[in-house]
């Protein structure tokens, strides 16, 4: 996994659908963070200001453990970051099982598989970990920041090699996909939907920074359309359990813990 997706990464297309939250980057005073972060605020074309500055809806921060995402107005929310450390990532463990449900939506086929909503990451790792090969694109560039902290932390703690597998890449998927070379076998989908489950305060304290910071999503059909007519294989959408499907008449569905798995077949699949 490269330590910076940026440089190399398409620029990222204008999602006309994203949140308003006005973002800055928090310098919390620490000398030895100052050229890292100031480094970060350019990359990510972030003003750079004081941590808690009331100025920004919310504030990316480095902090010498790690990067974190905080609401300047809500400091009882407490901070975002991503952790993959507590994950049972062990060879033959639940979470990497090809018997699960997300596994099997792929079918035996798949090998190369594009994440075009990464996200924190965590499903691109974990289907990097049951062994595809996995491009996560991700197109808001702060969001992508935080997922890529947290895997170098996991590549540092553990040891994992995970460049061989996992490609994160900074962009909007609509109009990175159709760039693909060679093209993969299946795209994945995991939009933003109104949260309705029963979830920790954790999980929804995630969900409520990164609905604010990359809004609802709502050209997620849009996307689907678009995956369709790349991938060789196959699309599958994850939704949440009591959801709709995103587009009528998946050809296949696959029911996890709390959330579905729908699999639309590639469309040069559907002609007769
Ligand atoms: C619910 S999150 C995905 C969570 C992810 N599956 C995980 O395991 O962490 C949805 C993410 O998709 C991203 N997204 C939505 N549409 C996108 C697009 N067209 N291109 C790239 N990213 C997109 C959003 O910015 C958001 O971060």
């Amino acid at each position: 996994m490269a330590t910076s997706p940026f440089r190399r990464s398409a620029p990222a297309a204008t999602n006309p659908h994203r949140a308003t939250s006005r973002i800055a980057l928090g310098f919390n005073g620490n000398e030895a963070l100052k050229s890292r972060a100031e480094e970060l605020a350019h990359e990510l074309e972030l003003p750079l200001v004081m941590t808690g500055d009331p100025g920004s809806d919310l504030q990316l921060v480095l902090t010498p453990e790690h990067l974190e995402l905080r609401d300047p107005h809500d400091p009882r929310l407490g901070p975002v970051f991503v952790d993959f450390t507590p994950l049972d990532l062990r060879p033959y463990s639940a979470n990497l099982s090809r018997r699960q449900p997300l596994a099997r939506a792929f079918g035996k086929k798949v090998r190369t598989i594009a994440d075009a909503t990464a996200g924190y990451g965590q499903d691109a790792l974990l289907l990097a970990l049951m062994g595809f090969h996995v491009t996560a694109i991700e197109r808001s560039p702060v969001v992508v920041a935080l997922a890529q902290d947290g895997l170098n932390r996991l590549t540092t703690l553990t040891g994992m090699v995970l460049s061989e597998r996992l490609r994160l890449v900074n962009g909007d998927s609509r109009s990175l996909l159709p760039t693909l070379a060679p093209r993969p076998d299946a795209i994945y989908l995991d939009p933003m939907f109104p949260p309705k489950r029963r979830k920790s305060a954790a999980v929804k304290k995630e969900m409520r920074l990164l609905r604010q910071l990359v809004g609802d999503d709502a050209d997620a059909l849009e996307l689907l359309e678009i995956s369709r007519g790349v991938a060789h294989d196959r699309v599958v959408v994850k939704r949440p359990d009591d959801a709709p499907p995103l587009a009528p008449d998946p050809s296949m569905s696959l029911t996890g813990k709390l959330v579905r798995y729908d699999v639309y077949l590639a469309r040069h699949r559907t002609k007769t």
